[in-house]
């Protein structure tokens, strides 16, 4: 078959490691798709800034400020600009022209899912998104096609890296919260703008996406009540250690009763977890999700949550998947029909 052409919108923490290993593996990639992935560009907003790792090497003459160009001539589509739009029409334009689109961004997804899933539905092609979740984790894969024939009760866990790298440098080294988070913006887990992390947002958004793939159900933003970790202080996080807990910002989405509905609440905020417990073990920007099925049982899925190359890692497998099924045929899952299982008012935080 003939090589599939792949644009990258984005070349930062994500985007230059997911450019930086689809080269260095191309031959690699190319036996395990069954044909090779031609890296045709990569959108930025300005081509002249100095970029580590791209400067001075042969990806510099793959960045472009036109991302609609190159959209409009490729077979793949990775999203990692971030933010609203224009990542929302660029991917819209791209499944309408039929290219399948890989993208981690949580914060679309979240907010304007259904819109994408119905657009990748009506195009036959696919739209991945495993790096939306938890990093280097697979866990939207499993929520989203290994549990669909079991029935999930309730997903916990610790989704943002930032926040809990933050909370762990406040516990173990007395940071102040804005120090810390200064530190998890150096080292690349902090989203552009890094109050998406600390208010809880990109979590709720993480949680959004996992509970409607778990509960097979539509639940948006707004139906997560949402606490982050602004007001947690160095005295809380010293406290909670004389009396054995450890402060983890937690994502819930469980199937609950409600004025005698049975339905599905989702919620983050900040917890005490006993210090004997898994998730009081997760350190640094290590993120862990518990997922509790009728027939599986309780499952446990742990790893690096954020950061270049262990995102780098989801998007890749996501990139080898769909170009797998431009080649053989066939697609994944999409999101475009589910059941009526309502989303019940928030719990308060
Ligand atoms: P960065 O801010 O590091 O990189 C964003 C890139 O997108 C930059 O290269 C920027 O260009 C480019 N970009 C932004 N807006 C535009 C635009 N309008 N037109 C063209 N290019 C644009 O983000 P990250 O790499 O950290 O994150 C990317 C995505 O991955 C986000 O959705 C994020 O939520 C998600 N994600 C991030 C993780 C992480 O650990 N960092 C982990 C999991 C998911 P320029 O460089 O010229 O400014
Ligand atoms: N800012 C996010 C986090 C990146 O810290 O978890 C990974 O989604």
């Amino acid at each position: 078959p003939a090589p599939l052409k792949v644009a990258i919108l984005g070349c930062g923490v994500v985007g230059t490691q997911v450019a930086r290993r689809l080269t260095e593996h191309a031959d690699e990639l190319a036996s395990r798709v069954g044909t090779p992935l031609e890296l045709v560009g990569i959108a930025v907003r300005d081509v002249a800034q100095p970029r580590e790792g791209v400067t001075g090497t042969p990806l510099a003459d793959l960045l472009t400020q036109d991302a609609e160009s190159l959209v409009a001539g490729a077979d793949v589509v990775v999203e990692l600009m971030g933010g609203i739009e224009p990542a929302r029409s660029l991917i819209l334009r791209a499944i309408e022209g039929g290219a399948s689109v890989v993208t981690a961004n949580k914060a679309l997804l979240a907010q304007d899912g259904p819109t994408l899933y119905a657009a990748a539905d009506a195009a036959g092609v696919d739209l991945y998104f495993e790096a939306a979740v938890a990093g280097a984790i697979p866990i939207v894969r499993p929520v989203r096609e290994s549990l669909a024939g079991d029935q999930v009760q309730r997903v916990l866990g610790i989704v943002n890296g930032t926040t809990n790298y933050v909370l762990d440098r406040m516990a173990t080294d007395g940071l102040e919260l804005e120090q810390a988070v200064k530190e998890a913006q150096t080292l690349g887990y902090a989203e552009a703008d890094p109050t998406a992390d600390v208010e809880g947002h990109d979590a709720a958004a993480k949680a959004a996406i996992l509970a409607s793939l778990a509960f097979h159900t539509r639940v948006a933003l707004d139906d997560v009540a949402c606490e982050g970790i602004s007001a947690v202080t160095a005295d809380d996080v010293a406290w909670a250690q004389r009396t054995g807990h450890t402060i983890k910002l937690l994502a819930i989405a469980e199937r609950n009763a409600h004025d005698g509905v049975t339905g599905i609440q989702v919620r983050v905020h900040p917890a005490l977890v006993p210090s004997d417990h898994p998730l009081a073990g997760v350190r640094g920007a290590f993120n862990a999700v518990f997922v509790e099925a009728e027939a599986a049982g309780e499952l446990m899925f742990y790893g690096r949550g954020a950061g270049g190359a262990p995102t780098s890692s989801a998007v890749l497998g996501d990139l080898v998947s769909v170009a797998r099924h431009r080649v053989l045929g066939g697609r994944g899952p999409v999101e475009s029909s589910y059941a009526a299982l309502p989303v019940l008012p928030a719990l308060a935080a």
